[in-house]
């Protein structure tokens, strides 16, 4: 199995696809409706995206919202699980880790 998207055009089903663009890091990623934000950066060859405390990457771990390994800031929220996020066009994803969170603005460290 692949995370990568199949073309509408080559996908036997015969799907017909609703483009839109995210914003991750300032990097702008197609994807197409219907997809979570985690399924728009993973079919963008993106499989982490937060750094965990002891360093190591983070990004799609249970898939079903349980886990918060793929949290992010989406339109200036923080904290959101892009598995279970759907994407919208125009959306604006901004990775995050424990490091660059500054507790005495945003209540501490969640
Ligand atoms: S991957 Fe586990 S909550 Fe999103």
């Amino acid at each position: 199995m692949s995370a990568h998207l199949i073309p509408a055009d080559r996908d036997p089903v015969g799907r017909c696809d609703r483009p839109l663009a995210v914003t991750v890091d300032g990097i702008r990623i197609p994807g197409i409706a219907g997809q979570t934000l985690a399924s728009v950066l993973l079919a963008a060859d993106r499989t982490m995206w937060r750094t965990a405390p002891g360093g190591g990457g983070r990004g799609v771990f249970c898939g079903i919202g349980v886990c918060f390994d793929c949290v992010a800031t989406v339109n200036g929220v923080p904290d959101i699980r892009l598995c279970r996020r759907p994407a919208r066009d125009g959306d604006v994803v901004i990775t995050q880790s424990r490091e660059n969170r500054c507790p005495a603005t945003d209540g501490g460290m969640r």
